[in-house]
């Protein structure tokens, strides 16, 4: 396929003012007898979203919403934002219609960005007060604009028996870029990109990465005929454009995947990020202090973690590097050696177990160490629901050891859980003059990481599902 060098953008003229009802399909078909333009095979129809929206009756009356709380709340958190930029203030109502038409919100400041419920990333969800005629009244982007444009497709091919390809178009502004621009929301025909990885450029080279975005490009193109205000100009013929025709296309295909779309901070992406991402550390740390501050902050965030009976039985306790953590390794590693040897186990293998352990919370920057306050545990007559609750302590404080580790990920700290306290409770608590309804559960090491961790495997969904049959 190779590209013309000259293409025209023909914006349609005399195009009437839409209402609820008006078949498109026609109007183009007339408008283009009336501009004495006949279709060609290959040509390309850009339309403007509003008169998709207005004939598909995508309106909303905004004088008739009722805000929820959300939607308050946000008018009252973006208001002072909007002011401050001057810029026109969104109203409750239009708030509303804006969280009805997404799927999310991505950024909420003095404008307000959200992902559609078709997946578009734009400004108020592409709902647009513009070229709307009635007070309140503003148009919605088309419910399913991809078979919009294809309706209009067969609709002109059936009547022309042209091969042609139709443009749902509106205005997007940009990320990092000041001005909005003519943006495809709906296609039929023609691929949204144009891949020419492989082939070669001027000097022979092979394009490796090179991907366009053909109807952006379009779209864009067109937009300068319609315009944005009272040009009237909603269709575009675009003649002399190369394209595959294609007739199984969609605009959701150049949608980036949320995984993958680096410019979307977004909760979902750092939540999805920090819990697989979080690697239990068991390699020697960097030679740099940890601030207990740090430390502090993290098990301040492990206070939230769910517990039975809002229990809380979790207590921590951090050790840094100094004498009375040594003492209490040595101490604990006398009764491992002890452990193991009643369990028969070589000298050899003593000797590096001990080593090892000593190594792991000798040297770890941080220790913490996580008990179970038997004191706030229910108490039970009987030894069944004594264990049970005893249970759900350790399940309760499991919880919140798991928020710890997570926070950890979040300050860009290594850690590893070890239940070596379990082993040697009694010591701990006599060490480290620990309250007598302390049960000692777990350690902590904590420190800033030297190398890269690999995840090991896990299970795949399907083996942890089980579905019991019925
Ligand atoms: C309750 C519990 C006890 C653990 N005890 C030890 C331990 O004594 N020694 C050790 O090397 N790792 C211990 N780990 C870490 C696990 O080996 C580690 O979580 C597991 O291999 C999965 O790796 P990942 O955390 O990097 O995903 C413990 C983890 C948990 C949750």
């Amino acid at each position: 396929m190779s590209f013309k060098d000259k293409i025209k953008i023909i914006g349609l003229k005399e195009i009437p003012l839409i209402k609820k009802g008006d078949n498109i399909s026609d109007i183009i078909i007339k408008a283009l007898d009336r501009n004495g333009l006949p279709l060609q095979d290959g040509d390309i129809i850009v339309i403007a979203q509003t008169i998709i929206s207005k004939s598909s009756g995508r309106t909303r009356n905004l004088n008739e919403i009722v805000p929820s709380e959300k939607a308050l709340e946000i008018y009252k958190s973006i208001m002072p934002k909007t002011k401050l930029h001057g810029l026109p203030e969104k109203k409750p109502q239009l708030i509303q219609a804006i969280l009805d038409e997404s799927e999310q919100i991505i950024k909420s400041q003095h404008v307000l960005i959200t992902e559609t419920n078709h997946g578009f990333i734009c400004a108020d969800a592409g709902i647009d007060k513009s070229n709307v005629e009635g007070e309140g009244i503003v148009t919605l982007l088309p419910k399913n604009p991809d078979n919009e444009a294809e309706k209009i497709r067969i609709t002109l091919k059936n009547k022309t028996k042209k091969e042609i390809a139709i443009i749902i178009s509106d205005s997007f502004g940009r990320p990092f870029r000041l001005g909005a621009i003519g943006t495809a929301i709906g296609v039929s025909g023609i691929n949204p990109i144009l891949d020419v990885r492989g082939k070669k450029d001027l000097f022979g080279y092979e394009l490796q990465t090179t991907i366009i975005g053909q109807v952006d490009s379009i779209a864009a193109a067109a937009q300068l005929v319609m315009g944005e205000s009272d040009e009237g100009i909603p269709i575009v013929l675009i003649r002399g454009y190369n394209f595959e025709f294609n007739e199984k296309t969609s605009i959701k295909s150049i949608l980036r995947k949320k995984e993958i779309d680096i410019f979307r901070d977004n909760e979902v992406n750092m939540i999805n990020k920090l819990l697989k991402n979080r690697r239990s550390y068991k390699l020697p740390f960097a030679p740099r202090i940890v601030d207990k501050k740090i430390i502090e902050e993290c098990i301040e965030l492990a206070r939230w973690a769910p517990s039975a009976h809002n229990g809380q039985f979790w207590r921590y306790t951090i050790l840094e590097r100094d004498k009375t953590r040594v003492n209490l390794i040595d101490k604990m590693n006398e009764k491992l050696r002890n452990d193991l040897q009643k369990n028969g186990k070589s000298k050899e293998f003593i000797k590096l177990k001990i080593e090892g352990t000593r190594n792991n919370f000798v040297k770890a920057p941080i220790l913490i160490i996580l008990c179970l306050d038997s004191l706030d545990l229910e108490k039970y007559p009987d030894p069944e629901r004594t264990q049970n609750e005893f249970i759900l302590g350790i399940q309760s404080i499991s919880s919140s050891a798991t928020y710890l580790l997570l926070a950890f990920e979040m300050k860009k700290l290594a850690a590893c859980w070890y239940c070596a306290p379990i082993f040697a409770k009694d010591i701990i608590k006599e060490s480290l003059q620990l309250p007598d309804t302390y049960i000692p559960m777990a350690f902590f090491t904590v420190g800033y990481p030297l190398k890269a961790v690999k995840a090991p495997n896990r299970k795949e969904l399907k083996d942890i599902l089980f579905e019991p049959i019925i």
